[in-house]
């Protein structure tokens, strides 16, 4: 009996997955859909590139059009139109990026954090300075934070996500202020040389359907409404449940 009863509980919890009773689990894309959504601080020059047809996540050490090499750089991501409610399920949260370059320009071990912004007001990338960008990954920001050494990545093309960055998202979502977009900074490198960095595709880049993706594992009433999830579960329920008898 004593077994019975707990095989029925694992049933229960499996048929309910990570998500209320009700829900299921669906994966949400956002995508970087403008020009100024994607864009690089360099803290040498003191400057925002926002039309760079790559990010250089660690240190870009391509002299630029003035012949200044950018070094060490913060990278921004502004994500728009995030419906998600501000008591959202987030089962995980990943920034999804497409590799630009692999090789000697980016084979070195380096170190980068991921934070998302906390400001009241959107922020506008075509007037804010480096200074101000800067103060907001350092000053304005979430206090959940994710330290990461890239991968080395092989293949041109290649589709690669960070590390799961659902606590930041979930401090951004809770915020009073929560306005439906969501920018995810990955400053605090440890580059010191080009090499170290890691190239990705930006939306001024070659292909704008390569541009970074936010991705998030969250629940919702499926589309077929309350009705229709609550008899999927019962049935899972009442498979498993027949399923067990069979067992015995
Ligand atoms: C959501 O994405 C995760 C991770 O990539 C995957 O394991 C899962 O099957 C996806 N779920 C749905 C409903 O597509
Ligand atoms: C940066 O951090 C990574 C991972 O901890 C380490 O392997 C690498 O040597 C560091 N790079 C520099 C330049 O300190
Ligand atoms: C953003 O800043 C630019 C340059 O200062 C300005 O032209 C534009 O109107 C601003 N956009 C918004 C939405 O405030
Ligand atoms: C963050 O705030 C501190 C304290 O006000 C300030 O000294 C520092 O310059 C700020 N950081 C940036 C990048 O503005
Ligand atoms: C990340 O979070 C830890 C723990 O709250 C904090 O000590 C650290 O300063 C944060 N790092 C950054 C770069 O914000």
């Amino acid at each position: 009996m004593h077994f019975r009863a707990l095989a029925i509980l694992c049933c229960l919890a499996a048929a309910r997955g990570s998500c209320p009773a009700g829900q299921e689990e669906v994966n949400k894309t956002w995508q970087i859909s403008a020009s100024e959504d994607d864009f690089e601080v360099s803290h040498d020059l003191g400057a925002v590139s926002l039309t760079d047809t790559d990010l250089e996540l660690g240190a870009d050490m391509s002299p630029d059009s003035s012949n200044n090499v950018p070094g060490k750089q913060t990278i921004f991501l502004m994500f728009r139109n995030v419906d998600l409610a501000s008591d959202a399920t987030v089962n995980f949260a990943h920034v999804v990026f497409t590799v630009d370059g692999t090789g000697g320009c980016c084979d070195e071990p380096l170190e980068v954090t991921a934070k998302m912004a906390l400001v009241s007001s959107t922020p506008n990338a075509t007037a804010l300075t480096a200074q101000a960008a800067l103060n907001i990954y350092e000053n304005m920001s979430t206090s959940a934070n994710v330290t990461y050494a890239p991968d080395l990545h092989l293949v041109l093309g290649a589709e690669v996500s960070t590390p799961d960055l659902s606590a930041p998202l979930r401090e951004v979502l809770a915020q009073s202020s929560w306005g439906n977009w969501v920018l995810v900074m990955f400053g605090n490198s440890n580059s010191t040389r080009g090499p170290e960095s890691r190239e990705y595709e930006t939306f001024d880049g070659t292909q704008p359907a390569a541009a970074a993706k936010l991705v998030v594992g969250t629940c919702q009433v499926p589309q077929g409404g309350v009705s229709s999830a609550r008899t999927r579960s019962l049935g899972v329920l009442l498979f498993s449940f027949l399923s067990l008898l069979a067992l015995m």
